[in-house]
């Protein structure tokens, strides 16, 4: 493993002003995200949509370091024949690969869930670099369950210890394979918890996470954390300020991430756009702390970009332009420079 290299290309992802497109949706995600606008998802449709967003030269080059796929994608060329990690390459913008395998249903903890794909990760690996993958990208998820429930009440220490040593496992692999490791343990937003209790589970399964990568001899120079932030679930009564967030969220990396991590980009998780950005914005303008933090956001970066293109060509210019603006906001986000009048503008 050459640490140094890793090193590097982690540094670039987290350059400042420039965050990550998760543009690695599933065959069943995009699915729903396309019948939102009532468009079909086939084999060109996803094309089309992925090659729009990555011809977005403004956004792709100023304010996009690289580019989470999905293994369809990366083997895909665009209409006219070009492949779309060469798109992607010639804005100087690094592509990524997902290479978990989604999550199923833990034996033993039947309302938890594991992600699966450590098996035969190694091969997978070899042929991703060889495709151009210079990092990769794997979801735990961790659900909270409703407050009022005792029988049955989640996260468990198990689940989480699974997940993180899937983490650990797989962030391992990644850096053998000369690929940096996007690590992402995700506590789902949804639910009716209050936000004490996300940074709680957020905070057990961090300690968790940093545990297994350091037994696992993962090389913390050559990671990028993904982590969510510390909100209250999307049902809960009482919603925190931004500065609640942004404070919550800080204090728990603070306790958690070691300091040669070079860098948080934070997953979006169903925070509107606007949140998102606000968020980011809010905890660089705190500052203090030994990482960059940005973004690597699928649907805060994609969502306003996919109304505006409605599956048809000739809203093509008008989805880049959506794209290019939410780029750009959480560029500014990435360096504590957003305001709500320059995004309203
Ligand atoms: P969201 O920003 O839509 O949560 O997607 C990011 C991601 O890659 C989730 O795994």
């Amino acid at each position: 493993m050459d640490i140094q290299a890793l090193n590097k290309i982690a540094l670039k992802m987290v350059e400042p002003g420039t965050g990550i497109l998760a543009a690695d949706e599933s065959t069943g995600t995009i699915g729903k995200r396309f019948e939102s606008i009532k468009t079909e998802s086939t084999y060109e449709s996803r094309r089309d949509w992925r090659e729009m967003l990555f011809r977005t030269s403004e956004a792709m080059k100023n304010h996009i370091s690289g580019v989470i796929l999905y293994d369809e994608t990366i083997r895909q060329n665009a209409a006219d024949g070009t492949p779309l990690v060469e798109l992607i390459k010639s804005t100087d913008t690094l592509p990524g690969i997902k290479v978990d395998m989604g999550t199923t249903q833990l034996a033993g903890r039947p309302q938890e869930t594991i992600t699966q794909g450590l098996d035969g990760l190694r091969e997978r690996l070899k042929e991703y670099y060889d495709l151009g993958a210079r990092f990769a990208k794997w979801r735990a998820v961790v659900e909270i369950s409703h407050p009022d429930q005792y029988v049955g009440t989640t996260p468990t220490i198990g689940g989480i210890k699974a997940n993180t040593h899937a983490l650990g496992r797989y962030a391992a692999l990644c850096q053998e394979a000369g690929i940096v490791p996007i690590v992402e343990p995700e506590v789902l937003m949804g639910g009716y918890h209050n936000i004490d209790r996300c940074q709680e589970v957020t905070e057990i399964t961090l300690n968790s996470l940093f545990t297994e990568l350091y037994e696992q001899g993962v090389k913390l120079e050559g990671i990028i954390l993904k982590p969510n932030m510390i909100v209250a679930g999307k049902k809960c009564a009482q919603q925190p300020s931004r500065e609640e967030i942004a404070e919550r969220t800080l204090k728990v990396l603070k306790n958690t991430v070691p300091a040669a991590v070079p860098g948080i980009a934070f997953l979006s998780g169903g925070q509107n756009n606007e949140e998102a950005t606000r968020n980011l914005d809010m905890m660089n303008k705190i500052g203090g702390f030994p990482w960059k933090l940005t973004y690597s956001y699928g649907r805060a970066l994609q969502q306003s970009a996919l109304f505006a293109w409605k599956g048809q060509e000739s809203n093509y210019k008008l989805a880049q332009e959506a794209f290019s603006h939410r780029a750009k906001m959480n560029s500014l986000a990435s360096t504590g420079e957003w305001s709500q009048d320059l995004d309203k503008s």
